[in-house]
């Protein structure tokens, strides 16, 4: 299958429709490289299916107060008349994360109430995959639905999310483990989905690095503005735009900042640049496998 199908097959899959497929394909180097790494993967993801690891709902009853007797979907109401309030002794030193397993990590997640986006969760979002995943890819934070049902990208982005997983040959749960900068659902005063502050990043930040640090992906794929400045440490000035198209390293990893898939829910016209971005990251994904040491 040439590059030009591929992409095609992309652009269907998450929606943008027909598209023109250029009978002669120019670049037929990349077009053989972006298949061989496409096959390498759906070879590795038959592999690696065994080793799946489901994560997300950790006990949500343990960081409920005893007397609310409230269930994950319970509603901001019942949170708002919750007795705990944030306690930063709940949130483990940088130092003592470094040093975690993936279930003393899940525990510490599910447990912390290290800053007030505790007091509105249903549950915490840990990430979910396969911890043998050579693929990482990182959004903002969980939205409403996330936040009911423990796993992240499980709302309509995650639909395209999946979708533009499988134009690559990737999976959830098979070959890509899925993470977020932050692990709680962050909300504005109307009860909507919002950005996390850049305390609440920074505060959660060494569990997204401690996942990064098990897992060692291959590449990490950045969705969005938010996990692009939090993974690369950049000012929360730098546009998107300014860091698309080109590699970058985070806690030593090859990166590759795309849209959200919110955001191309929102501007299906970005989808073919999403694209762009995804045949970087699988260029990527193919120089780090054929030569593991190279910058
Ligand atoms: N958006 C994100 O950034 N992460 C999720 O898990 C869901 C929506």
């Amino acid at each position: 299958m040439t590059l030009e199908h591929r992409r095609a097959i992309f652009l269907q899959e998450i929606g943008v429709g027909a598209v023109w497929v250029r009978r002669d394909t120019a670049h037929s180097d990349q077009t053989a490289d972006i298949d061989r790494v496409t096959d390498t993967i759906n070879a590795a993801s038959y592999a690696t299916q065994s080793q799946t690891v489901t994560l997300g709902a950790v006990n949500p009853s343990a960081t409920l107060p005893a007397s609310t007797g409230a269930s994950p979907a319970s509603t901001d109401a019942a949170w708002d008349e919750s007795p705990l309030a944030t306690d930063p002794a709940t949130l483990p030193s940088t130092a003592e994360i470094a040093l975690m397993d993936w279930p003393q990590l899940q525990a510490a997640v599910s447990a912390c109430r290290g800053c007030d986006l505790c007091q509105k969760r249903s549950q915490t979002v840990f990430g979910s995959g396969d911890r043998q995943a050579k693929w990482l890819f990182v959004g903002e934070g969980p939205g409403r639905t996330e936040d009911q049902q423990g796993a992240p990208f499980v709302g309509t982005a995650g639909k395209l999310l999946d979708a533009m997983l499988s134009a690559l040959n990737l999976q959830r749960d098979a070959n890509v483990y899925l993470s977020n900068v932050v692990k709680c659902r962050s909300t504005d005063a109307h009860g909507a989905d919002h950005a996390p502050s850049p305390q609440q990043i920074a505060l959660c930040k060494p569990y997204l690095e401690r996942q990064i640090a098990l897992l060692q992906p291959t590449v990490i794929v950045a969705l969005g503005k938010t996990a692009a400045q939090a993974l690369l440490g950049c000012d929360p000035g730098t546009s998107l735009s300014s860091l698309r198209g080109q590699l970058h390293r985070a806690h030593q990893c090859p990166t590759v900042v795309t849209y959200h898939p919110a955001y191309l829910l929102r501007k299906p016209i970005a989808k073919r640049e999403a694209w762009d971005d995804l045949c970087l990251a699988l260029r990527t994904y193919a120089d780090q496998t054929a030569n593991p040491s190279a910058e």
